[in-house]
């Protein structure tokens, strides 16, 4: 598996449907990148959207089976394969928005923010990996069970617009992560499970550093355009988010992510 640009790694990642796969080439092409031996970034089309497998079927979110009681193995398995298809597309979403052939108004990404990026691809390879892993210990597997298709909306809605995108991704959707993980992990410490507790945690760490990647990035595109950060990220999560933002937010993570409170207090819901 050679390639000379970044982009046909991402062609290459966004079309492969089979998850295992995708996964694979995302790790080997982030290693390849750390290497050198990727020495170009190129351009390519990108498909609307990238292959994916057969299983699991795609419903509307308001179709998705209700949960199953809290603390039953069914509960489980349904949480870790949700969270398995949201690490799936952040796969795909990290090559896209490396790829994608945005109208950047002259700021000229550098390499850092392909540094960055490829690591996130790796990240979310590496979280999907771990847990399809472990549901295979709980003896399912990922595509057993339907997942909501509204994931990719997002980047359908930002395909057009670079800050729109980062404003989005990471900075809602990957911040909203933040929140939720660490009650998750006290639930499954709660019920003895240190190993699924155990993964949550490496995830919820890891993505600190994607949150970090988008600010940096939008603050270097609203420094560069003379942007106001505070005011151009609440302008793009009003037009492209739909509703409030969820409390209860996690402070301490989202400030490690370089998310001021100032920033996205007022957007959220009555407390
Ligand atoms: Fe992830
Ligand atoms: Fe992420």
């Amino acid at each position: 598996m050679t390639t000379k640009t970044l982009s046909s790694a991402a062609l290459d990642v966004l079309t492969t449907p089979d998850p295992r796969e995708k996964a694979a080439k995302t790790r080997a092409y982030a290693h390849a990148w750390r290497n050198g031996e990727i020495p170009e970034t190129g351009h390519t089309d990108l498909p609307d959207r990238p292959a994916r497998p057969e299983n699991p079927e795609l419903l509307h979110p308001a179709e998705m089976p209700k949960r199953a009681k809290a603390g039953s193995r069914k509960s489980k398995v349904a949480l870790l394969h949700a969270l398995a298809h949201i690490e799936l597309n952040a796969i795909d979403l990290a090559w896209d928005v490396m790829a994608r052939k945005f109208d950047l108004g002259g700021y000229a990404l550098p390499k850092a923010f392909y540094d960055d990026w490829i690591k996130v691809a790796d990240d979310e390879a590496k979280h999907h990996m771990m847990l399809e892993e472990r549901l295979n210990d709980l003896g399912a597997t990922y595509g057993d069970l339907p997942a909501h298709d509204g994931l990719w909306e997002a980047s359908e809605q930002t395909a057009n617009d670079f800050a729109a995108r980062l404003a989005i991704v990471p900075m809602v959707l990957e911040a909203r992560g933040l929140d939720v993980t660490p009650n998750m992990i006290k639930i499954m410490k709660a019920q003895d499970d240190h190993k699924t507790a155990e993964i949550l945690q490496i995830i919820h760490d890891d993505e600190i550093t994607h949150v970090r990647a988008g600010t940096v990035w939008f603050e270097g595109w609203c420094d560069y355009h003379g942007k106001d950060v505070e005011d151009t990220w609440q302008d793009l999560v009003r037009t492209y988010f739909r509703g409030p933002l969820k409390r209860p937010f996690n402070h301490p993570s989202r400030e490690e992510a370089g998310m001021i409170r100032d920033w996205y207090e007022p957007l959220a819901d009555e407390e």
